[in-house]
């Protein structure tokens, strides 16, 4: 049930305004004393040639006489018709819901099959996986969810940074100072230490630099020795890119790549020259943006190379080409912002209205206390670090808190990488987010471990209730304030979900679930829920599993596991 809309449907027969307006015109008071949803009558004052205070008078009396089954009290205070509803209606509506749709509560399919394409992740080949991605990784893998959750047709890609000069250098350095078993033996770390040492001897040895060019003019041309390394280079990197993936359980529905897009640049510069986009600029081609206030999008370099825009203006094309989407979403960073803008604009300007659909989610930095993280020369910290020592802090937290624990190791990954996640996704992306491990892994903070301590401990009171999953319960007795405020809510978790998708916000489910978390600690400590009485039980549990529900749902769109102890 909406009670917006019914509150709507029910004023339309007492006034001249259409619903839709009424619905808009709908508040929640700042002051919960005041009333659960109120009505401002200015604007009807005009056509009922009323004062305010007048008409909120004569609606308030005209509610309570409709006796309505889910109103529990109507006042008028001021210009203000204030709404209270039955706590009681409300217990058996939300409960019900909550209850009967389980993992799909507030699954309304409002994207009704709609193409959305979430392009995330995307690593660079021959550099390790590091926090940088993090980002884009969370960011990216919960808007794939909740698009998913809403009924959206949801296409995940995963865009490898697989092409660039940095291949000339690797090869260079590979075939100067690589051995293949080590590489093979180390992997990203090996491959890391040659594009190292490359930049250190090029120092003073400026002619690598000119064999590095060689080798990426050599690739342009197709030569068999280049590709043959470059393609052993991006299975090594695979290699543990897809450790992290399975761990993570992420899938993606399309591994796609720079590459595959940097010989397919003629239909591009074709079109953009028949629109007399193109110009030529110290001989490399380039769109004039001035009058979008923004630099030259660069094209195509003076050798003819391609570039990361150029590529990506391909990629769009041939997404949109594949896929028809009615979105298609870029989560990188916000360093990236104006180069996304640039290609964006000028896949505008050729005359794409499909363009309107393409958003670059953008996301703010990781700091770590000591300052920002670097990721030049080496000094990266790699994903895969980062995940195990929250895993082995969490170990250590809960060997104190819970030694007896059954999964332990479990556990503690889904509780480690847990936090790290809820981390990243509790405030809005574009701000920068600070790294302190005491403050994410606080079992009693804003924190994904105290989200996750509450489903277990719904769980573990579900568990010693006897609660069998067959709702019955009384919902007058789960009308206390506390109750109400949990149900509450509960009740706007739908919206929220709504609006974290419209806004590519998942800090929205985030803290909505701290705040149910905190709402139902609250009830929890004023209503003692195992008490003898069945009936009371009973209905204290169906509001335990339903905030359990609401929590694991929640904890599920953000990426997260959600254990039954901990
Ligand atoms: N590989 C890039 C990086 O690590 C991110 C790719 C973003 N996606 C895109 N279509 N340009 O910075």
């Amino acid at each position: 049930m909406n009670y917006e809309q019914a509150l709507a449907a029910q004023l339309a027969g007492y006034t001249s305004l259409p619903m839709d307006e009424i619905a808009q015109a709908i508040e929640t008071p700042q002051d919960p004393k005041l009333g659960d949803l109120a009505f401002p009558c200015f604007r009807l004052a005009k056509a009922m040639k009323k004062a305010p205070p007048v008409i909120a008078q004569d609606i308030a009396a005209s509610l309570n006489s409709a006796s309505l089954p889910w109103i529990g009290e109507v006042r008028a205070t001021g210009p203000y018709v204030n709404i209270f509803v039955s706590r009681s209606d409300f217990a058996a509506n939300i409960l019900t819901a909550v209850l009967k749709a389980g993992t799909s509560y507030g699954a309304d399919g409002t994207g009704n099959g709609q193409k959305v394409l979430v392009e995330y992740s995307s690593p660079n080949i021959a550099k390790h996986f590091h926090v940088g991605h993090l980002g884009s990784t969370m960011i990216g893998k919960a808007l794939d969810n909740i698009y998913r959750y809403l009924g959206y047709d949801v296409t995940s890609i995963n865009y490898l940074g697989d092409w660039g000069t940095q291949f000339g250098k690797l090869i260079t350095a590979y075939l100067k100072w690589g051995s293949k078993e080590e590489i093979e033996k180390t992997e990203i770390d090996g491959l890391v230490k040659l594009y190292v040492k490359f930049h250190e001897e090029a120092d003073n040895d400026p002619s690598l630099n000119d064999e590095a060019r060689a080798w990426v003019v050599r690739m342009q041309e197709g030569n068999e020795e280049g590709f043959a390394l470059w393609r052993w280079f991006i299975e090594l990197s695979l290699r543990e890119y897809n450790r992290l993936y399975d761990r993570l359980n992420i899938n993606f529905d399309e591994i796609s790549s720079e590459s595959r897009y940097s010989n397919k640049m003629d239909a591009v510069v074709t079109t953009l020259k028949q629109k007399g986009l193109l110009k030529e600029s110290e001989g490399a081609q380039i769109v004039d943006l001035e009058e979008y206030g923004m630099p030259p999008c660069l094209i195509l370099r003076s050798d003819g190379g391609t570039l990361y825009p150029t590529r990506d203006i391909a990629a769009a094309y041939d997404r949109y080409e594949t896929y028809k989407f009615t979105k298609s979403l870029y989560v990188t960073g916000n360093e990236q912002s104006l180069n996304f803008a640039q290609w964006i604009k000028v896949v505008e300007l050729m005359g794409n209205p499909w363009a309107k659909g393409i958003v670059h989610v953008l996301y703010g930095m990781l700091l770590f206390e000591e300052g920002k993280l670097s990721t030049r020369r080496g000094q990266v910290i790699k994903m895969e670090d980062l995940i195990n020592e929250a895993v082995s802090k969490t170990r250590n937290i809960i060997e104190e808190r819970n030694p007896s624990l059954a999964n332990k190791e479990e556990v503690a990954w889904q509780v480690g990488y847990g936090a790290l996640v809820f981390n990243k996704l509790y405030n809005s992306r574009i701000k920068d987010t600070i790294f302190n491990w005491d403050h994410m892994l606080n079992f009693e903070g804003e924190t994904g471990p105290y989200v996750q301590y509450t489903h277990a401990r719904a769980c573990s009171v579900l568990e010693k209730g006897g609660w069998s999953d067959i709702p019955s319960f009384a919902p007058n007795l789960v009308a206390e304030d506390e109750a109400f405020d949990v149900l509450r809510l509960i009740y706007d978790f739908p919206g929220k979900v709504e609006e974290a998708a419209a806004k590519y916000e998942p800090f929205i489910i985030a803290r909505q679930l701290v705040a149910i978390a905190q709402a139902f600690n609250v009830y929890y400590s004023k209503n003692m829920i195992l008490v003898e009485d069945e009936s009371l039980r009973q209905s204290r549990l169906a509001l335990t599993c339903a905030v359990r529900q609401i929590l694991k749902n929640g904890l599920q769109l953000l990426g997260i596991a959600a254990p039954v102890a901990m």
